[in-house]
């Protein structure tokens, strides 16, 4: 996820464009640039680093017109050649993306052979210079048309044409809304980047397109028909808007796992980037702390009943200290940050002791990317509050996406399971945003578990490590001491503490486990304690044992987790609030633990 912005109007407008891109750095925030037009001459202004950052070094120049990014880098190191805005090689065009291009590296091929030359790394230069090869220098729109016929991917995009003084954008699958303000137009990912200066917007849609310049503006569909669009006020305050209208950025960042997992599923997490024979290895260790820890124990049931490999989940304190040669090993480490000082010092001795080792992070260029030999991305874009939501249910996504990935290259995986999974993946953002969309049940439960001081969550297999992290962001928001366990371990102590005063979360969705579960549901009851459910449509057989249900979409029992931890982030949302907990930075967590 990146900020993308455009700006036309007022003569010295790059206090107001350098404005905007701050107001979009929760977008992003590891390289920033601008280019403006300034006495017919293209300026360029990149680096690494914030928004602030760059104006400090920047040479303010008299401009009217301009375009600018902030960057969360996707493909390409966050690095100065790498940020945007990229420009053609005639240095007549600029453009800024925000999105992944997933043919990118063929379009490049096809470029390079042509005669185009790259500054960078990135997906999204290979657009300016498509865009290059259509513009005859009289019709951008008609060109950037052109040329995004032949991206595959999602983006949103503003072109600056030095010529002609004018800006196109265009919009699929990635947000960008037009500002009216007087005697100027703004250009913005999203409404926080202009509304300091105006609340007329117009939404553009997938698949629309718009020229601004000093005459107006005039919107299109990819057919290059003219569109009249309506012209709306918002009335939120500038705050209101950062968070995209929702009143933390945890809400948001929940709202935000169907795009998340969508892209993390664009970037095609592969194994053949290992470059290595995966019947080398003995065993596979999956390493990380909190909310990566448990994405680390899911990934434990998916790899060993997919690959056949036996399969380990560690936390990464305590593996930082093993002694064992690890020739035999593959190792992941999952880290959303990329900085857990546990984390990768855990990297840094297993790689000495001779695994071969593997980073899952969020973060392109975080440390975890230099101590590992080689790195998978999740792509769901910065997150903010400090409860892991919509990065966990990528580090899942990427996990899923590898085993399969592997499981090809070893024959492990039969083509029967391969299409049911892809299936299954198929409408997973679909079934996310069911979820989102009717949040009734999940609220509803939420005021009872929040009468509380203490609850148990339970599950078998897959669900208990969605058990785990179920139980992680309710004590980390609401302050209810919550603790997650295999179902099966009920007995073997917890149930002594089981009464009408402690509630149990039970996650029963259908799997081959589902009557194990009814029993253990069966022996909570009869300890009198209030039973919240989690089970799949279609399944209710349990619903009758449970005082409180919330039915959830069934997938494939090896997706399903991925909706059902989507809901009980929710159900801890929603508890922490009626609790009036301050749910972005609870007391004594931090985002990025980089301590020992
Ligand atoms: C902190 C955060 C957790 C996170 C953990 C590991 O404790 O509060 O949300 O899961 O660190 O962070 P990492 O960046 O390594 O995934």
């Amino acid at each position: 996820m990146c900020g993308i912005i455009g700006y036309v109007g007022r003569n010295n407008c790059m206090p107001i464009i350098f404005d905007m891109l701050k107001r979009l750095e929760y977008r992003g925030y590891d390289s920033a640039g601008i280019s403006v037009i300034s006495d017919s001459n293209l300026y360029l202004m990149k680096d690494k680093g914030t928004v602030d950052a760059l104006r400090s070094v920047v040479e303010f120049v008299d401009c009217s017109i301009g375009i600018g990014h902030t960057r969360w880098a996707t493909c390409g190191a966050p690095l100065k050649h790498n940020a945007h805005p990229f420009l053609d090689c005639k240095k007549e065009l600029a453009l800024a993306h925000n999105g992944i291009i997933e043919n990118y590296r063929e379009l490049k091929d096809g470029l390079m052979r042509e005669g185009h030359v790259f500054s960078s790394e990135t997906d999204s230069e290979v657009i300016v210079h498509l865009i290059e090869k259509y513009y005859t220098g009289s019709n951008l729109i008609e060109a950037v048309r052109t040329a995004l016929g032949q991206v595959r991917g999602s983006y949103a995009i503003v072109v600056l044409d030095r010529r002609n003084k004018k800006i196109v954008g265009a919009r699929h699958e990635s947000p960008l809304v037009l500002g009216i303000g007087k005697n100027e137009i703004f250009l913005s990912s999203d409404i926080p980047g202009f509304l300091r200066h105006t609340n007329k917007v117009v939404y553009l849609n997938d698949n629309e397109m718009v020229e601004i310049s000093h005459g107006g503006y005039s919107v299109y569909d990819f057919s290059g028909h003219t569109l009249q669009k309506e012209v709306k006020e918002i009335q939120w305050t500038i705050e209101d808007a950062e968070k995209g209208g929702f009143e933390h950025y945890m809400l948001k960042e929940i709202y935000e796992i169907p795009r998340a997992v969508q892209d993390t599923l664009r970037s095609r997490v592969d194994a053949s980037i290992l470059e290595i024979d995966f019947n080398d290895f003995e065993r596979i260790l999956l390493i990380g702390c909190g909310t990566s820890y448990h994405a680390a124990l899911y990934g434990k049931y998916l790899f060993e009943n997919l690959l056949k490999v036996p399969t380990h989940a560690e936390i990464s304190s305590e593996v930082r200290n093993s002694t064992l040669a690890m020739s035999d090993t593959l190792a992941f480490f999952i880290t959303q940050s990329g900085e857990t000082a546990d984390t990768l010092a855990a990297a840094r001795n297993l790689r000495r002791l001779g695994a071969t080792t593997c980073a899952i992070t969020n973060v392109v260029g975080s440390s975890i990317t230099r101590e590992t030999d080689a790195v998978f991305y999740t792509h769901a874009g910065p997150e903010i509050s400090v409860a892991a939501t919509k990065t966990f249910v990528s580090q899942i996504t990427a996990l899923y996406m590898l085993a399969a990935s592997v499981g090809e290259v070893r024959g492990e995986i039969s083509a029967s399971v391969k299409t049911d999974l892809r299936n299954a993946l198929r409408v997973l953002p679909s079934e996310l945003q069911k979820v989102l969309d009717n949040a009734e049940p999940v609220k509803n439960v939420s005021r009872e578990l929040a009468k509380y001081e203490n609850a148990f969550y339970i599950g078998r297999g897959y669900n208990y490590p969605i058990a785990l992290e179920g139980a992680l962001k309710l004590k980390e928001i609401s302050y209810i001491h919550a603790e997650g366990y295999p179902a099966g371990e009920l007995k073997h102590g917890p149930l002594a503490l089981l009464c009408e005063k402690v509630p149990v979360v039970a996650i029963a969705t259908y799997d081959e486990l589902y009557p194990k579960m009814i029993g253990n549901i069966a022996e909570v009851k009869a300890r009198n304690s209030p039973v919240i459910l989690f089970s799949t449509e279609n399944h209710p057989e349990a619903n009758e044992l449970a005082d409180f249900v919330v039915e959830i979409p069934e997938n494939h029992q090896i997706i399903t987790p991925a909706i059902t931890v989507t809901a009980l982030q929710l159900m801890a949302y929603y508890v922490a609030k009626e609790r009036n907990c301050p749910i972005d930075k609870p007391r004594n967590l931090a985002k990025s633990v980089t301590v020992e």
